[in-house]
């Protein structure tokens, strides 16, 4: 069953019924200030980090899952009826139900006895604020009098310690109210710079800012006492839980339409100018007011809304491709390039599965999601590296995860994932070969963020690759530490602890478990700082990261390969995990996909082998599971992974993330059918007939779906915030339509269906706009170029000249 379909033209999602499976989110914003909005006006607002600037409160493991928000409840003075036109949180009955979920926006409305009303959520580019827009029309014959009240309850601004320390913040709350804006303002009288404002852009009938005074004793958001009464009770908090609601009374004839808008932002004011007049507690309001008196005006509303559209057409318009696919065309042009912007915006921190609170910007997930964005906004791609790499130790290794607002490396879980510096190569090269810009590899970057400790970038990739070399274990593949990509596999942990992290839980010297995964990682990340070496001039390095490649393919051939399929890795005594010689956990698929991804066992067989084992034992028709069998016990020297039941998450699920490895890797074997099949199968547009399956959104890719051993199979799990949406996107954009930027040129190498007759991308690159048509004419995967009307040999374009805007190619294959 649909709860909604797509609406491409518009870029939307337009979700029909508010009961979905579960709640189905968007996001606004895409600088510092955002929020998680679902299609219920459920969700919170932060500003830059999401749990130390939490503006707006949302709780997490609610009942029902997604209640607080923000919201308005429309009254009908008459009768007095009132409901939410979100449907959250009064659950009225209403018609007409819709939610828009957009790029950067999401409107909601509804209709019920005749009063239509429709509230567009956006954050204006450059601006640390959210704007509801809300447009109420009287469709009735005779006159409405009616009351709209606001609503959002605000957080302490530490997440963590508003849902835990009460001794205190039940009596630290304050907020001032002028001129009705409310300021929401706790903690400024002390080490605070920041408040928080809420306006409206109506007179007021009155307002309320204390929590217990607007909704009443016992009564919840479903039935606040003021708004059943019609009467805001002009409530001042003190302490116990500010929140912020506007009152405005309206008489609208028939057929007439009213806008009303709400501002809720976020400001800083100078420590030294934070009150006005000077020693007095009084906020100083003079930067804010010009902002709030900005926003309040329906023109600049509508500007700015125009300004955001206009974004996105340029975010997008890098890659737009035309296939006989629309699952593809959708993602492509739309869902999946937004989804890799929000994995650039928030990492893995703020979503329905990530409180916001837990974990900071990880080294790996960081440098993966570069792929997936890179295109869209190069120049916030290079900052992220730099700052990506500033967290890097003098060993080359990394700390696992650092923090977005001091960016310094976070100690509590440390570093020594031994797959974690690859990345980093993987990432730069994907940089490098987007921009062709090659100063970065000369950009002085520190260690540790230690001043003093500045070596160029390019130094700081052969310190990578150092310390893969520096850890090769018995068999010569690189050592694993605590774990590599699968965070679960931990090899070193030994933990009989309950409680104890697996993650950060070392009990052995480390010195046998190697992982045959890795070893894939290295090969292609090797082999990519041998191109980095040659094309930025140093062709002895070239050389010798070239051997580091040729040798790790030849260990893997040779220590890595189980017979027909590689060996995921060698545990603490030495003895293969994921062999036919295991119990349980006799195939993974990361080992499969990544090294014929990176090329290894291409040509003597065992590639192929390899990905047949995959469709033999590993792949459903809802995609490719981690393992099988899956584990059914503990294993103390596998650890976290087999802590998940049959079917979950590390254990068996389908983890999205490695599914495209092995798309790419059919694709590197030439098989455009299976990789497309694959690519299908998770493509959560091609699910949507299945939302009750599925359950999460249609319209993003989710971490995990519940593999064969679950009760749930088809299930899915943390969508939105997971390395997934880099890889399927660079599969289907770079692999399948093949449409790839290389240092030389651009590559156009497609490997799609057989039944595909052909199908369009354009591109811009560097400058360039290259329009590229493909027309299949017959089997496989032989291209033939024309560009610019001219045939050329190969599948490259190379730079065009100086001063050309636009290129047109026509590929023919078969
Ligand atoms: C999850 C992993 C995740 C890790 C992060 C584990 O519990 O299963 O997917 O990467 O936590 O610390
Ligand atoms: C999620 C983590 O964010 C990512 O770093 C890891 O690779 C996967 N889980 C697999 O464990």
């Amino acid at each position: 069953m649909k709860y909604g379909f797509f609406d491409d033209n518009a870029r939307e999602y337009v979700i029909t019924r508010p009961d979905t499976p579960y709640p189905w989110i968007n996001y606004i914003g895409c600088e510092g200030y955002f929020g998680i909005l679902s299609a219920t006006a459920g969700g919170y607002s932060y500003y830059r980090d999401a749990r130390l600037r939490r503006l707006t409160r949302g709780r997490y493991n609610n009942v029902p899952q997604d209640n607080g928000g923000r919201y308005v409840y429309v009254r009908d003075n008459e009768d007095g009826d009132f409901w939410s036109p979100s449907w959250m949180p009064t659950q009225s009955e209403v018609e007409d139900y819709s939610c828009r979920h957009g790029m950067g926006y999401s409107t909601i409305g509804s209709k019920r006895n005749g009063i239509r009303v429709s509230n567009r959520y956006f954050v204006p580019l450059g601006e640390t604020l959210e704007i509801w827009q809300l447009t109420v029309t009287n469709e009735r014959l005779v006159p409405a009098d009616l009351s709209l009240f606001s609503s959002v309850e605000f957080c302490l601004w530490d997440a963590l310690d508003d849902q835990s320390n009460f001794q205190r913040n039940l009596s630290t709350g304050q907020v001032e109210v002028e001129e009705g804006v409310i300021y929401h303002k706790t903690e400024y009288r002390e080490r605070r710079n920041h408040f928080a404002y809420f306006a409206c852009s109506e007179e007021l009938a009155g307002f309320d800012t204390q929590r217990e005074d607007f909704l009443g004793a016992w009564r919840g958001w479903d039935k606040p006492a003021a708004v059943a009464e019609g009467k805001s009770r002009n409530s001042v908090a003190h302490g116990w839980s500010p929140m912020g609601s506007h009152h405005v009374k309206m008489t609208l004839a028939p057929g007439e339409t009213r806008q009303v808008i709400f501002v809720l932002g976020y400001h800083e004011n100078d420590k030294d100018e934070k009150f006005d007049p000077p020693g007095s507690q009084t906020i100083n309001k003079k930067t804010v007011l010009p902002v709030i008196s900005k926003y309040l005006a329906a023109e600049n509303v509508e500007a700015a809304f125009e300004a955001l559209n206009r974004h996105w057409d340029d975010l997008l318009g890098v890659y737009q491709a035309e296939t006989p696919d629309e699952h593809s065309n959708r993602m492509i042009n739309i869902w999946n390039a937004y989804q890799c912007m929000a994995t650039f915006n928030m990492s893995r921190s703020a979503s329905s599965f990530e409180s916001g609170i837990g974990r900071g910007l990880g080294f790996r997930d960081s440098n993966q999601d570069l792929l997936g964005f890179v295109h869209m906004v190069p120049s916030r791609a290079r900052e992220r590296i730099l700052d990506i790499a500033a967290t890097q130790l003098s060993s080359g290794g990394a700390y696992h995860q650092y923090q977005p607002l001091t960016k310094k490396g976070n100690n509590d879980i440390g570093g020594d994932f031994n797959d974690d510096p690859h990345w980093l190569i993987i990432g730069v090269a994907a940089y490098l070969k987007e921009t062709g810009d090659f100063s970065i590899l000369e950009e002085p970057v520190v260690f540790d963020n230690q001043p003093g400790t500045e070596e160029p970038l390019y130094v700081h990739l052969q310190r990578s690759m150092q310390y893969a070399l520096d850890r090769l274990g018995p068999h010569g593949l690189p050592l694993i530490g605590r774990a590599d990509w699968n965070d679960c596999l931990n090899l070193n942990c030994f933990s009989d602890t309950p409680g104890e992290s697996f993650q950060t839980t070392t009990s052995k010297d480390g010195k046998v478990a190697e992982s045959v995964f890795i070893a894939g990682v290295m090969v292609l990340s090797a082999r990519e700082l041998s191109d980095i070496a040659k094309e930025s001039g140093r062709s002895q390095d070239a050389e010798t990261y070239a051997k580091v490649a040729t040798d790790m393919d030849a260990t893997i051939r040779e220590h890595g390969w189980d017979g027909d399929w590689f060996l995921r890795a060698y545990d603490d005594f030495g003895r293969p995990v994921g062999s036919k010689e295991n119990e349980e956990g006799k195939i993974f698929i990361e080992s499969q996909g990544f090294c014929v991804l990176a090329g290894v066992g291409v040509d003597d067989g065992k590639a192929r082998k390899a990905l047949d084992s995959v469709a033999k034992h590993l792949a459903t028709p809802h995609g490719i599971v981690v393992l099988q069998p899956a584990y059914t016990k503990y294993y103390i020297e596998y650890g976290e992974i087999s802590t998940y039941p049959p079917g979950y998450k590390e254990n068996a699920g389908i983890f999205c993330h490695n599914n495209p490895w092995v798309v790419i890797g059919e694709t590197v074997l030439g098989n455009g059918d299976a990789a497309f099949d694959y690519y299908t199968r998770i493509n959560p547009s091609a699910r949507e007939g299945i939302s009750d399956t599925h359950r999460l959104e249609p319209y993003v890719y989710a971490q995990m779906i519940a593999g064969r051993d679950a009760t749930r199979h088809g299930e899915a799990k943390n969508s939105w915030l997971t390395g997934t949406a880099a890889w399927n996107y660079y599969a289907i954009t770079q692999f399948i339509l093949g449409i790839r930027p290389e240092y030389e040129g651009l590559r156009v190498a497609p490997v799609i269906p057989e039944r595909w007759t052909g199908f369009s991308v354009k591109r811009i690159w560097r400058g360039v706009t290259y329009d590229i048509t493909i027309t299949r004419k017959g089997k496989g995967n032989d291209v033939h170029l024309t560009v610019d009307g001219k045939a050329i040999e190969g599948n490259l374009i190379a730079p065009p000249a100086e001063g050309t805007k636009a290129v047109k190619v026509e590929a023919v294959i078969g």
